[in-house]
């Protein structure tokens, strides 16, 4: 973890990012080790278009972008359906990007060919919600964790994988007599500790956390929550947390985002944006988590959103969220003008999508 004091002038990062670009060599202490831009995919769906001849399409992830720096966490939540796990797949492309740009370790990861995507699959690992579903129920643990290790040629020999399976186990919390066991005998937070324990075989740098504790009961999932921090202690690990609950990664966070729709209307250092939330959506989202220092809440008391998540099928014109904004300066504009993400003038380097809070004109996303 590296606090939250990522508050570098808006430039100096699209001054990295370039020199990312320009050299596709990656330095860790100047660039960030994942950079994503204008990131969108969209999914064609049945039915019609608003155009003729044209198909619907589901606009699940609609231009997000942000950067990721060795060693950090990003919290990425929102209701779900607002497109945070097609974020999380489209980056490591288990799905295909509709557009936009990512770059990993300095390389464009969507020129990437098959021998340059087997190394980022490596390097970059997803831990599931539901840890049952992606491991296989006929396999022990040893066999799957000694399988993964032979098909990336990691650990030598038969020996050399099967103790690398112990420590593995290990690492997760678990015993080394776990490796003779089955996936079904195991609770699900043991379960999750198994997919954890996968992902690390490979030993990757980066991992996606989509919803890794939203399937576990609440007294698991602190449990589950510091496994990870651990790990990110002891092996340098960066990640991308994925949660639909603003509480859950409050504390392993060191900058959030806020997705509404297929974009992100919120990001920021968490300690600020927990303490002074801007965006409408992020404070109506804080406002229903209880806060043992009700901060900001304290002024405005439970933000109850009317009506459901639109359809991303068909998003409102104009800011995608004025059909459930809340704030008193909503106007007809609102639902003219889409508001980009700016940063606020408040020197924390937060960024807010949303015409009524006072924003530089800096453009930088
Ligand atoms: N394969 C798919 N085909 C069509 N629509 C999809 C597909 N995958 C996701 N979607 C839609 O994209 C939107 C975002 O989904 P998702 O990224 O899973 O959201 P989240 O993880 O935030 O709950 C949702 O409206 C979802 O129904
Ligand atoms: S731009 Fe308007 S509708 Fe959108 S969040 Fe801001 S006040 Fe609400
Ligand atoms: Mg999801």
């Amino acid at each position: 973890m590296t606090g939250g004091a990522r508050g570098e002038g808006a430039r100096e990062e699209v001054a990295r990012t370039e020199g990312v670009r320009a050299e596709g060599a990656w330095d860790p202490g100047r660039t960030p080790l994942l950079s994503v831009r204008d990131l969108t995919r969209y999914f064609p769906v049945k039915g019609k278009g608003l155009l003729p001849g044209r198909r619907a399409q589901v606009k699940a992830v609609d231009g997000v972008s942000f950067d990721l720096h060795a060693g950090e966490t990003l919290g990425l939540v929102g209701e779900s359906g607002c497109g945070k796990s097609t974020t999380g797949r489209a980056i490591l492309r288990l799905l295909e990007p509709t557009s936009g740009e990512i770059h990993f370790k300095g390389k464009d990861v969507r020129a990437m060919g098959e021998r340059e995507l087997r190394t980022l699959r490596r390097q970059a690992q997803i831990v599931f919600q539901d840890p049952f579903s992606s491991l296989n129920p006929r396999l022990t643990v040893g066999d799957m964790l000694t399988e993964v290790l032979k098909v990336h040629g990691l650990h030598g020999d038969a020996p050399g994988r099967r103790k690398r399976a112990r420590e593995l186990l290990d690492l997760v919390g678990l015993l080394p007599e776990h490796a003779d066991r089955y996936p079904h005998e195991f609770s699900g937070g043991q379960r999750q500790r198994l997919g954890i324990a996968r992902a690390l075989s490979v030993e990757p740098e980066f991992i996606v956390c989509d919803e890794p504790v939203s399937a576990l009961d609440v007294s698991v999932q602190a449990q589950v929550v510091n496994l990870l921090k651990d790990l990110q202690a002891e092996l340098g690990l960066t990640y991308l947390f994925i949660a639909h609950d603003l509480a859950v990664v409050e504390h392993v966070s060191d900058r959030v985002a806020v997705m509404y729709l297929g974009r992100i209307v919120e990001i920021g250092p968490a300690e600020v944006l927990y303490r002074d939330p801007r965006h409408p959506y992020t404070r109506a989202l804080l406002s229903a988590v209880p806060r043992p220092d009700p901060g900001r809440r304290g002024e405005t008391g439970r933000i109850v959103l009317e009506g459901d998540v639109p359809s991303p099928v068909d998003p409102p014109s104009g800011c995608p969220f004025h059909p459930r904004c809340w704030h008193p300066d909503r106007d007809a504009s609102c639902s003219r003008i889409v508001p980009t993400l700016e940063t606020t003038l408040d020197g924390t380097g937060r960024r807010v999508a949303c015409t009524k809070v006072a924003t530089s004109s800096d453009p930088h996303p």
